[in-house]
């Protein structure tokens, strides 16, 4: 049965591409989104937005909108968010007050009227995490460690160790119920965003899902943005005939998960109804390290670029972190379906027919600038 959704953060690269499949499905689709600058330079309705959705232009944090826009919706998608964890560390104020606070207006203005939605799914992320979890080789044992500290990062040691063995530990699937450390702004942001939803839901029994995306990469993932987004960050370098910049040994792993795999883990939670009032990862469930990404996207846009291994630290980043996906499974039937050589062939081509403004040494000037890259 087609339904009403409305997917705030929607003009973006996520909310976008999930636009389309809902759309695909027979649903109709509003979207508020304020088009923040660092996202949508132009200002104005993205090209790739299909005619088919209802743009409103707006802020999430205006309450007086979200009374206009949300009622006849049966589901919510929350999206909306200022992404990037390096960028946190110095605009604290605006991260918390559009994340946070924005979340915050969005439930008041469903309880003030009095709305019941079907479902609301909210936008988390594997940030929430700190470092993924580990094995030691040699106790034999699963371990949660904490997050590097500054010095550790300043002497350049990368790994992260067994606190009784010393060992270098191993990355393992990082499983939902792994205790959150936070070690940004950002994620402090969004793990707000999910607990707000999550409260919210066992408040007033609105069904919520809770989706802890990974790294995710694809088409329209924004250019203009050099602070989120490797793939997209070191494309753009490449194509504008630099060699990427890889912070630490450049060995540190991520899982990486295609969009159009994001999409279909969103439409699933709207229909299995085991997801509700659960928090679960959307990765690919296949760690790969970040040196990796760059040599796959070389390849892939038919550039010889050897990636500048920098040995230097971006504060608030984590060592390595990749997905267990059992609860996805069981919950929501998802399985990773893109490949990372599929995937990425489909990133570089698109970025072929892209105007790539290169960003990263103006990112670079802002992080030294704050002391948080050395
Ligand atoms: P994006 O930056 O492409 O999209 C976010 C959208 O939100 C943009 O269109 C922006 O204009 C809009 N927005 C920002 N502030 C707003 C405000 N105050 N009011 C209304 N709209 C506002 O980011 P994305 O990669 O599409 O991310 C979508 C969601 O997924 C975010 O919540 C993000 O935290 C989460 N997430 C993304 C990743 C990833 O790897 N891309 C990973 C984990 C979680
Ligand atoms: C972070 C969050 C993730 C979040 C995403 C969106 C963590 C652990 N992860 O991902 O949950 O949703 O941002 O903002 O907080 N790198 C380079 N060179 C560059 C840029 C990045 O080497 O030019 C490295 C980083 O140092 C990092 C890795 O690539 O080790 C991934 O960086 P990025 O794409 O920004 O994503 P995360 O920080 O993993």
């Amino acid at each position: 049965m087609s339904k009403q959704i409305l997917i705030t953060g929607g003009a973006g690269f996520v909310g976008s591409h999930l636009a389309d499949g809902l759309l695909r499905a027979g649903h109709k689709v509003r979207i508020l989104d304020d088009l923040t600058p660092q996202v949508h330079p132009e200002g104005k309705r993205p090209e790739y937005l299909s005619p088919d959705v209802e743009l409103v232009v707006g802020d999430v944090r205006d309450g007086e909108l979200l009374r206009k826009v949300l009622p006849g919706v049966d589901v919510v998608y929350h999206f909306a968010a200022t992404v990037g964890v390096g960028q946190s560390m110095y605009e604290i104020s605006r991260y918390m007050s559009v994340n946070t606070q924005g979340t915050a207006e969005l439930l008041q203005a469903i309880l003030d009227l009095k709305l019941a939605p079907e479902k609301l799914v909210v936008a988390s992320s594997m940030s929430i995490y700190g470092e993924g979890q580990y094995r030691c080789p040699q106790c034999e044992c699963a371990m949660n460690p904490p997050v590097r500290g500054l010095q550790q990062l300043k002497e350049s040691r990368w790994e992260v160790h067994c606190e009784p063995c010393g060992s270098a530990l191993q990355p393992a699937p990082t499983r939902e119920d792994k205790p959150s450390e936070i070690n940004s702004m950002y994620a402090l942001s969004k793990r707000d965003q999910e607990e707000l939803c999550m409260i919210y839901g066992r408040t007033y029994g609105l069904p919520v899902t809770a989706l802890r995306f990974f790294n995710i990469y694809g088409t329209r993932q924004a250019l203009s943005n050099p602070y989120t987004g490797v793939a997209a960050i070191f494309a753009s370098r490449m194509l504008n005939g630099q060699a990427p910049m890889v912070f630490e040994d450049g060995e540190q792993m991520r899982d990486f998960v295609s969009v159009h795999d994001i999409v279909r883990a969103n439409m699933l939670a709207l229909e299995r109804p085991e997801s509700n009032g659960r928090v679960i990862n959307i990765g690919s469930g296949r760690p790969i390290s970040i040196r990796d990404v760059a040599s796959i996207l070389a390849r892939s846009l038919g550039v010889d670029f050897e990636p500048v291994i920098t040995h230097k630290y971006r504060a608030g980043d984590i060592r390595h972190c990749y997905a267990d996906l059992t609860l996805a499974r069981a919950c929501l039937g998802y399985e990773p379906q893109v490949t990372h050589e599929e995937g990425f062939a489909e990133l570089a081509t698109w970025l072929q027919s892209q105007e790539a403004e290169d960003k990263a040494e103006t990112m670079l000037q802002h992080l030294t600038t704050y002391g948080l890259t050395a």
